[in-house]
């Protein structure tokens, strides 16, 4: 059988991330296949971007179902595409038990904000309310709480006076495209530890690194 990871990705809306990991696996960056892209909205547009890439792209409408009772079924389209991660790209619902523990340690998230700083919603927003001269994104494991599991990389973006919500977004969103498959690169290859809520990477991050004084 073919030893290459499968992911599947769920999405809401544009599918920026979605597209970043697919390209990053088509120039060989990320060493992955992705066997489903999923959205609980038919109308996002990452679906189309999907088809355009030739992957297997599918609406998931919630249709008045209880979280539980979507993310069962969900958990059960997921098993039967193959997946063995599952990568939120952009997916605007919180993810419940059937879904945890179809794929224990193995869904992934990114969210634009160094986290535990300004989960949920609109986080450039509220981290240029507060006043925050850095933010950034960060890529983390999804557990039952909101933007909450161990984290696994994060990019500092530095917050300018000139900002405004629109360009702070854009300027993270680089750094999104290129931390997400980064990071999946580490998760998929098994080459980390995961220590209480700390993952160690088995080999350095050279562009992360602080010089030691
Ligand atoms: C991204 O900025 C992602 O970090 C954020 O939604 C955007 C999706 O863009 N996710 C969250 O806020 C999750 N809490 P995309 O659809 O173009 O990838």
């Amino acid at each position: 059988m073919d030893p290459t990871p499968r992911i599947a990705v769920l999405l809401s809306g544009r599918g920026s991330n979605m597209e970043a990991i697919a390209r990053a696996i088509q120039a060989k960056r990320l060493n992955a296949r992705i066997v489903a892209v999923i959205s609980n909205r038919a109308e996002a547009a990452g679906l189309e971007i999907a088809r355009e890439l030739g992957l297997p792209a599918h609406a998931m409408p919630v249709r008045g179902r209880a979280r539980e009772e979507y993310d069962a079924a969900l958990a059960s389209f997921l098993r039967e595409a193959g997946a063995e991660w599952v990568c939120l790209a952009g997916y605007m619902r919180l993810v419940s038990r059937p879904l945890l523990e179809a794929f224990p340690r193995r869904i992934v998230n990114i969210h634009p904000s160094l986290l535990p700083a300004f989960p949920g919603l609109e986080a450039q927003r509220q981290a240029l309310e507060y006043g925050v001269r850095y933010s950034g994104c960060t890529v983390h494991l999804v557990d039952a709480t909101l933007d909450g599991g161990p984290i696994v990389a994060q990019a500092v973006v530095p917050v300018l006076d000139a900002d405004d919500e629109a360009e702070l977004s854009r300027r993270i969103l680089e750094q999104e495209h290129r931390l997400y498959p980064e990071a999946l690169t580490m998760l998929l290859s098994g080459d980390y530890e995961l220590q209480g809520r700390r993952i160690k990477g088995k080999k350095p991050k050279p562009d992360m690194a602080v010089k030691p004084s």
